[in-house]
């Protein structure tokens, strides 16, 4: 970067006695190196100046600083380094006051605590989050928090990430006062002319003592404990709490030392990798060509079509976005329950303290419900999800396409069905695309766009603009058997039938999955969403199965008795008198011993590595195909769809950035060793062999997309 460039992202400009230094660096003011030298130089300049007294640091633009540059991590370290930026701001003699009027996020808010006094204003969002990056606040925040606020309330703000608005960091001592408006310039100025004024002595924070340090530790023992229990297997959660221990045990430069030893151990662990591929996929799957392309149609009014399961919840999710909707169902008894879905969220929400039933009114006035299609000629986009039957879609869109004004988007919900030939019977296929929400609709983040080879661009953009009013993780997907999710998730389901046919309980597979970092393993999720779900999709699929491929049946077995899981008491496992947690059954086990008698299989052991080394294989397999199919823009695409929407741990980044951080060469031995017992299922997909061949990664994918 030229001297110029570095020149511009901090300005330092004197108004009075008062070096005011403004960071502008578009659009977080992250403190990449050009920045950090910035911020040294001004200081020097402040200290070299007589006529300065003060210093002002403040943010231009939207933020105040939003931390550490994260694209920096992984990189070589380019001094000056943050914890010496704070430190030196820090030691200035002359008085230093950060003015936050937004995001002080992270090393944004450690050069906050660096300063002399703080002052909030009211959009100031103040916290340290390093820990969702799979780090911890490594410029002295380990430290700076706890003299600030206390012990306690500094390791939870660092273990949750939580951010704290201008009163409530008042509140916990992290500011010293709250100004109103939202210029920091003027508010900062005024504090410190009056911190001069009153000739405020310069204050440093490292100087501030700890009270009662007996209390504190044993707190803290405590607090280990629980960490360790409630973040199973993550990584900087318990080198946090090793921070804050040191912050109470040692003097404030051993602290730091020890802070940062512990920081470089984060910052080399695959789990930093995992979480900071997560945080730029998150932001990269809205980058799509439509939305470069085209402009989002306007929305307001929404119509849903089906009041079950998923009509109710995207009800709730529209109606919490601020839109109109109505509510079509097949007949009035219909929509009463559709209706009674819908108040069950709010009610639930209402028990809990977490909505006052004023609200609940105030929103249900945005709701209208009908049983006549008459009643949607006004709406500008409709989502339909009634009941998985191509035949009953077909209908609802030939009604759509008769009383929608025109440019209305219309959307299915479906899962598996083509969109294409939804799209086909009616006149106006540019407008229709596919919406998959997931279940629970008004819950679950992922959103997956499906766009239908007619549909145009600005639709596809306006479902991104939705998602976004929604608060979801958009995926554009296109038009396959169960898009990008689905499609993958039936994969490795079919391998983990195949691990249990060939000698793993389901149990034990479910275990190893769950020791992988998922909530759940696979049985759990057949036995918690409904066995006769998957049951109903094999018999209408078993007509076009290839004869060739492997089928196991002990999913069918398990049905064909009636038990389809929780909802039944008994699936995979037992739920006695109601109970979620499953216990393992005996009478599962035997029907998956018989299964394996009658296909002559000799079982064998499986260790949950290699339990886990076929699981993943298959997923990551089938990932590469829906990527070189073009069903996944890139490889991202795939990862953000399994962390929003299917529980995959995000501390490894998502199937395919899991896949290289394995390798990708290893991968590729793996199926070619499963392939040798079923050349059919495991078959390499020609796009990982190519990248093997090319020495490439998939996210040599994601940078040329
Ligand atoms: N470094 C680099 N880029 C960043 C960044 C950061 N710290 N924070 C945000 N960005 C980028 C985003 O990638 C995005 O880029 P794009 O436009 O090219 O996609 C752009 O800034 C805008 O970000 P968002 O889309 O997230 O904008 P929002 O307005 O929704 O949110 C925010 C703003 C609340 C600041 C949010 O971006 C955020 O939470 N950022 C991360 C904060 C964080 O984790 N800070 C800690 C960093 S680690 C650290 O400081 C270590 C230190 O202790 C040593
Ligand atoms: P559901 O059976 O709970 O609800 C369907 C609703 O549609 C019923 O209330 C029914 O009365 C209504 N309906 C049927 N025909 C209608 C018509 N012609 N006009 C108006 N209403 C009509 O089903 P669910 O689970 O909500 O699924 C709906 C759609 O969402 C399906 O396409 C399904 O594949 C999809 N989906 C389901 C998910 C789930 O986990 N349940 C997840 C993602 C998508």
């Amino acid at each position: 970067m030229s001297n110029e460039a570095k020149a511009s992202v901090v300005r330092a400009a004197r108004q009075g006695r008062v070096l005011v230094v403004t960071i502008a660096n578009p659009p977080v003011n992250a403190l990449g190196v050009a920045v950090r030298q910035g911020l040294l130089a001004a200081v020097e300049q402040a200290e070299a100046d007589a006529a300065v007294q003060a210093v002002l640091i403040v943010g231009e633009g939207k933020a105040f600083i939003a931390g550490a540059d994260i694209r920096e991590f992984g990189q070589p370290a380019q001094p000056p380094s943050l914890p010496e930026v704070c430190n030196r701001i820090e030691a200035c003699g002359k008085t230093v006051v950060a003015a936050i009027h937004g995001p002080a996020l992270g090393g944004g808010l450690e050069v906050a605590m660096a300063a002399h006094y703080r002052v909030a204003l009211p959009a100031a969002k103040l916290g340290l989050p390093e820990v969702n990056l799979g780090l911890l606040p490594g410029a002295g925040g380990t430290q700076r928090a706890p003299r600030l606020m206390g012990v306690r309330a500094a390791a939870g703000l660092m273990l949750s990430g939580q951010h704290l608005g201008a009163h409530a960091a008042f509140d916990a001592g992290l500011v010293d006062r709250v100004a109103q408006g939202a210029d920091p310039v003027a508010a900062g100025l005024q504090y410190a002319e009056e911190l001069l004024a009153a000739n405020a002595p310069v204050r440093r924070t490292r100087d501030l003592a700890i009270a009662d340090k007996a209390a504190a530790l044993a707190e803290l023992d405590a607090l280990a404990l629980e960490t360790a229990k409630k973040t199973r297997g993550l990584f900087s959660p318990g080198k946090i709490v090793e921070c804050v221990r040191a912050a109470v045990e040692l003097p404030f430069d051993e602290g730091l030392a020890r802070e940062r030893a512990l920081f470089v151990q984060c910052l080399e662990s695959p789990q930093r990798q995992g979480l900071i591929h997560a945080f730029f996929a998150e932001r990269e799957t809205a980058k799509i060509p439509e939305a470069k392309a085209a402009a989002p149609r306007p929305f307001a009014a929404i119509a849903v079509i089906g009041g079950g399961t998923m009509g109710a919840g995207i009800t709730v999710s529209a109606l919490d976005a601020g839109l109109q909707v109505t509510m079509i169902e097949r007949d009035a008894e219909s929509i009463a329950r559709g209706q009674k879905n819908v108040e069950k969220v709010y009610d639930g929400l209402i028990a809990k303290g977490r909505m006052t039933p004023e609200a609940k009114a105030a929103t249900m006035a945005r709701y209208t419900p009908s049983t006549s299609y008459d009643d949607i000629a006004h709406v500008d986009l409709v989502i339909e999800a009634v009941f998985e039957d191509i035949e009953v879609k077909k209908a609802v869109f030939k009604e759509l396409d008769r009383v929608c004004k025109p440019g209305a988007v219309l959307a299915t919900n479906t899962s598996y069905l083509d969109i294409d030939a939804i799209a086909a019977v009616t006149g106006r296929p540019q407008d229709v695309i596919g919406l998959h929400f997931f279940s629970p609709a008004n819950i679950m983040k992922l959103l997956e766009i499906v766009v239908p080879a007619k549909v145009s661009a600005d639709v596809v953009a306006t479902a991104f603009e939705l998602a976004k009013r929604m608060k979801k993780v958009p995926v554009r997907a296109g038009v396959c058997d169960g898009f990008i999710g689905n499609r993958i998730l039936a994969v490795y389901k079919q391998a983990a039938d195949y691990i249990m046919e060939d000698g793993a309980s389901p149990y034990e597979i479910d275990e190893a999955v769950r020791g992988f970092g998922y909530p759940m393993g696979p049985f759990q999720v057949t036995d918690l969403a409904g066995g006769d779900i998957g049951w109903a999709t094999r018999k209408r699929r078993a007509a076009t199965r290839d004869p060739k491929a492997r089928y196991v049946e002990v999913a069918d077995r398990i049905c064909e008795r009636g038990w389809f899981g929780q909802k039944t008491g008994r699936g995979f496992y037992l739920y006695a008198n109601g109970a979620r947690t499953g216990m393992p059954d005996p009478e599962v086990l035997a029907i998956v011993q018989a299964e394996r008698a009658k296909k002559g299989v000799t079982p064998r052991k499986f260790t949950p590595e290699e339990i886990m080394r076929r699981y993943m294989a298959a997923m990551i397999n089938e990932g590469a195909k829906v990527v070189e199919e073009g069903i996944a823009l890139r490889p991202l695409d795939v990862d953000v769809t399994f962390l929003s929407g299917y529980g995959f741990p995000r501390h490894r980044g998502g199937p395919m950035k899991h896949a290289d951080m394995v390798g990708l060469p290893q991968v590729l031995a793996d199926l070619r060793e499963f392939a040798q017992e079923d050349p059919l299922f495991w078959k390499p997909a020609p796009l990982l062999e190519k990248l093997v061949a090319e020495g490439r990664n998939f996210d040599s994918l994601n940078k040329t997309a």
